[in-house]
C-alpha cells in the first residue's frame, strides 16, 4: 500500500500513511504558465492499493481538478486499487436544487471523482448522510464526532453541556456528548409573535455551566457568533465552538473570538490552525 498527498491534505497524508505504516509519494505538480494543473506520479504503483488524500476544500475548483488527475494519473501508472480519501467534501452543501435550473454540484464532484478510476471512496462527516448514495463505487462516510468528545477533557470543563449549533446538529452533539458522558441539546428558534423569535437551548438550562457549540462545518462563523451571543446572556459559564470542518473563510475565526467564544477546535480535514484533533486513526482504521 502507498498513500499520495494532495496538495490541500498533505499533512494528514503523512499521518495517514504513518498510521497505516506504509510510505507517502509526493506527487510532482506544476502550473502551466496558463495556470492549468500538472500532475506526475514519480514512483512505481504497479499492482499496488494507493490511497490519495485530497480534501475539496477552498479553492475547491482547484483541489477537485488536482484530485481527479491525481486519481486517473495512479490509475493510468497501473496500480492495483485506488481509494480516494477526501476527508473535507466540497460542494457538499449544494446537495439539492433550491431554485429550478440550479446545479446539483455535489452530485457533479462525485461523478468527476468516480470517473476518475476510482475503486473506492472514504470521507469524514458529510454534510448530509446521503450524499455517499450518488457514487456507483463503493463510497463510505466516517464520523469524526467522538474524536471530538475523546479531545474534551483536555479542556476541564465545568458541567459541561454539548450543543448542536441548530436541530440538524443534535445527531453531532449527542455523538460527542456520549464520550464523556456528559449533557446536550439543541438551539432553537421559537416564533412568539410574526417579529419576534426568541432562540434558547430546547431542554436544558445553560447558567453557570461550560458549552461546547457543534457543528460539522464552521464557515463564516454566524451560526456560532448568533449562538456564542445567546448562551452569553443566558449566562453561560464558558463557550467553546467544534467542527470536523474549520471553513472558517475571512475573519470568521476573529468573528467567533469577538463574540465570547474561547476558543475552536477543529480536525485536520481541513489544514488550519484550528486543527487540533487528527482524523488519521479513524481512516487507517476503515482502511485496512
Ligand atoms: C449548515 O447546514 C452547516 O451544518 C453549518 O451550520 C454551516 O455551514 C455553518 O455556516 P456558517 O459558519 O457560515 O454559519
Amino acid at each position: 500500500m502507498k498513500v499520495i498527498a494532495g496538495s490541500a491534505s498533505k499533512l494528514l497524508a503523512d499521518r495517514l500513511a504513518k498510521a497505516l505504516g506504509c510510505p507517502l509519494v509526493k506527487p510532482e505538480r506544476k502550473r502551466f504558465p496558463d495556470g492549468e494543473t500538472y500532475i506526475r506520479i514519480p514512483e512505481e504503483v504497479k499492482g499496488e492499493h494507493v490511497v490519495v488524500v485530497q480534501s475539496t476544500c477552498s479553492p475547491a475548483n482547484d483541489n477537485l481538478i488536482e484530485l481527479s488527475l491525481l486519481l486517473s494519473a495512479t490509475k493510468d501508472h497501473g496500480a492495483g486499487r485506488v481509494t480516494a480519501v477526501v476527508p473535507y467534501f466540497g460542494y457538499a452543501r449544494q446537495d439539492k436544487r433550491f431554485k429550478p435550473g440550479e446545479a446539483i454540484s455535489v452530485r457533479t464532484a462525485c461523478r468527476i471523482i468516480e470517473s476518475a478510476g476510482t475503486d473506492d471512496m472514504f470521507t469524514v462527516d458529510i454534510h448530509e448522510d446521503d450524499i455517499i448514495k450518488n457514487f456507483a463505487i463503493p463510497a463510505y462516510n466516517l464520523s469524526a464526532m467522538p474524536l471530538i468528545g475523546r479531545y474534551l477533557p483536555k479542556l476541564n470543563l465545568r458541567a459541561p453541556v454539548v450543543l448542536g449549533a441548530d436541530q440538524g446538529s443534535l445527531v453531532r452533539a449527542r455523538r460527542v456528548a456520549a464520550e464523556i458522558s456528559a449533557e446536550y441539546d439543541y438551539l432553537e428558534k421559537t416564533r412568539l409573535a410574526p417579529t419576534e423569535v426568541v432562540t434558547k437551548p430546547k431542554r436544558l438550562n445553560v447558567a453557570g455551566k461550560d458549552i461546547v457549540i457543534v457543528d460539522d462545518i464552521i464557515s463564516t462563523g454566524g451560526t456560532v457568533v448568533e449562538a456564542a451571543k445567546i448562551l452569553k446572556k443566558q449566562k453561560a459559564r464558558r463557550v467553546y465552538a467544534a467542527c470536523i470542518h474549520p471553513v472558517l473563510v475571512g475573519k470568521a475565526l476573529r468573528r467567533i473570538l469577538a463574540a465570547g467564544v474561547k476558543k475552536v477546535i477543529a480536525t485536520d480535514t481541513i489544514e488550519h490552525k484550528t486543527s487540533v484533533i487528527s482524523v488519521a486513526p479513524i481512516i487507517a482504521e476503515a482502511i485496512r
